[in-house]
């Protein structure tokens, strides 16, 4: 025992004890310093997240809710869970927070349990345009338990056609109105959702996992004042550990407590309830709201300079962290431009964009996002750099050594893990 009495992660032993899988944890955390992240949903938490995460909190079986468990012991994990409640209602507003989902698409399963019965209806967008899997997919409970009825945006605009969604609510009369993406880079006007959700007197869930940071952050307009239910991932833009969390009001709060425990899920993961308030204490601090600002600032200069490079952005631009580029002018597939990037050490992902001829697993677009490299202290000019590696990567693959030699170097300068948080 040493002077602190914290008992936590070993990295020695792991490494005598397993030395396979050790392995793996040095290859990913290689891999991540050797490429450019930009993917949009990603992030690299801090050390303090990390060691919450690392903590034998992982070891406490604690179903039900803070004074109200179905174990004893849990008077110590009650006090990560109350903090972790009461961080989330104080940053975002809200009069009710449940932490304990295990990820978004759980936070999705639990309120879409509480606000819906089987055959109910759900106008949500469609997957196609932006939305997720669990706003009504063919392939995902929400689509198999639910009718759904699927708005999208507009073919000249790219932009949500909120006359449309207007429309289908008055002829559809849903239960639920679901609003939130994730691939929509622009932003969504809750207080239009929320007008045509009191039209119709349907609940209005926002499922807002991608934006979420930037909202804690200050810099877009945030959904809690206008949503019945806002559900969101802790691990995107917030840059907490891999879970979600669900807001609503105190109207709501019973029937969405019940609906994650014991309806959706057992114990929640203590360990991760304690990561999250962590994560929701650094969003609080007023570094953050400048990391937000700054992560929107990158994004405009990544998706400018994917423009200039003739990589057109879905809606012209960008709002947010992510943008949508449409690569049919190039004649390039998503999947290809993917291939391309991370073989000039670039890593992002194909994605359908709106009216896409390909199918799903081929694309004619890419997304891109800039939490990650915000978060290892890029600015604009870095980014800007970026956005011309990628249209390099993907225009020219004969030269993806020298991109590649322009990564590692701007990567020398940022790299995850190694400099100061
Ligand atoms: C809008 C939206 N909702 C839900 C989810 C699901 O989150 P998870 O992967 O944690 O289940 C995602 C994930 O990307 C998302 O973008």
């Amino acid at each position: 025992m040493g002077a602190e009495p914290y008992y936590g992660p070993d990295f020695g032993l792991l490494r005598r004890q397993d030395p396979e899988l050790a392995q793996v944890l040095l290859d990913e955390l290689d891999r991540v310093r050797g490429e450019l992240q930009l993917i949009a949903s990603e992030n690299f938490t801090s050390p303090a997240v990390l060691a919450a995460l690392g903590s034998t909190l992982t070891n406490k079986y604690a179903e039900g809710y803070p004074g109200r468990r179905y174990y004893g012991g849990c008077e110590v994990v009650d006090r990560a869970e109350r903090l972790a409640v009461e961080r989330a209602r104080r940053l975002f507003g809200a009069e009710h927070a449940n932490v304990q989902p295990h990820s978004g698409a759980s936070a999705n399963l639990a309120a879409c349990a509480a606000l819906l019965q089987p055959g109910d209806t759900m106008l949500a967008m469609a997957l196609a345009h932006g939305g997720h899997l669990t706003h009504g997919s063919k392939v995902n409970f929400s689509g198999r338990w639910f009718d759904v009825v699927s708005y999208g945006v507009r073919r000249d605009t790219e932009l949500i056609d909120y006359d449309e969604v207007r429309d289908l609510a008055l002829r559809q009369r849903p239960k639920v109105i679901v609003c939130g993406a994730t691939a929509y880079p622009r932003l969504i006007d809750f207080g239009a959702f929320r007008g045509i959700a009191d039209e119709v007197g349907a609940w209005l869930l926002a499922d807002v996992a991608h934006p979420i940071g930037l909202m804690a952050g200050g810099v877009i307009p945030s959904a809690v004042p206008y949503a019945d239910v806002v559900t969101f991932t802790t691990h995107k833009v917030l840059r907490g550990p891999r879970g979600g969390a669900i807001l609503c009001t105190e109207e709501l709060a019973k029937r969405i407590d019940r609906a994650v425990f014991p309806f959706v899920q057992g114990g929640p993961l203590m360990h991760v309830v304690a990561a999250k308030a962590v994560a929701l204490a650094e969003a609080m601090r007023p570094e953050f709201a400048g990391y937000a600002r700054r992560v929107v600032v990158n994004a405009r200069a990544l998706t400018d300079a994917l423009a200039a490079a003739g990589m057109r952005p879905v809606s012209g631009g960008t709002d947010t962290h992510l943008a949508l580029i449409d690569l049919r002018d190039l004649g390039v597939s998503g999947a290809e431009a993917e291939r391309r990037c991370a073989a000039a050490g670039i890593t992002l992902n194909r994605n359908v964009i709106p009216y896409d001829p390909e199918p799903p697993a081929v694309t004619s677009g890419i997304r891109v996002g800039t939490p990650c490299l915000t978060t290892q202290g890029m600015g604009p000019e870095e980014l800007e750099e970026v956005g011309t590696l990628v249209a390099r990567a993907v225009r020219r693959p004969d030269e993806a050594e020298e991109v590649r030699a322009r990564v590692s170097a701007l990567l020398a300068i940022h790299p995850p893990y190694l400099s100061e948080y």
